[in-house]
């Protein structure tokens, strides 16, 4: 995707919700790889795009996401 395309992208926004919530970015493509991870402490705050690298993301630990299809949550307790 061109660069100009890639910055009309929609922000993700993750906020760790308890120390150590891990993002991790899987390749875009035929084969799906870990190709970043970030680590969020309580209460930090990440915004994030998919761009022509990364697809997917995969979150570990509690947290909650704020997206275009609403908030969610990582855990329901
Ligand atoms: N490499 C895969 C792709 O670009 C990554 C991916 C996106 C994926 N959505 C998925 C892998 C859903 C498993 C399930 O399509």
């Amino acid at each position: 995707m061109p660069a100009d395309m890639m910055c009309q992208q929609q922000y993700i926004v993750v906020k760790a919700l308890e120390n150590g919530v891990t993002i991790i970015g899987l390749t875009r493509g035929k084969d799906t790889r870990f190709h970043h991870t970030e680590k969020l402490d309580r209460g930090e705050v990440m915004l994030a795009q998919f761009t022509e690298h990364t697809s997917a993301i995969k979150i570990r630990g509690k947290a909650r996401l704020y997206t275009e299809h609403g908030v969610v949550d990582t855990f329901d307790d």
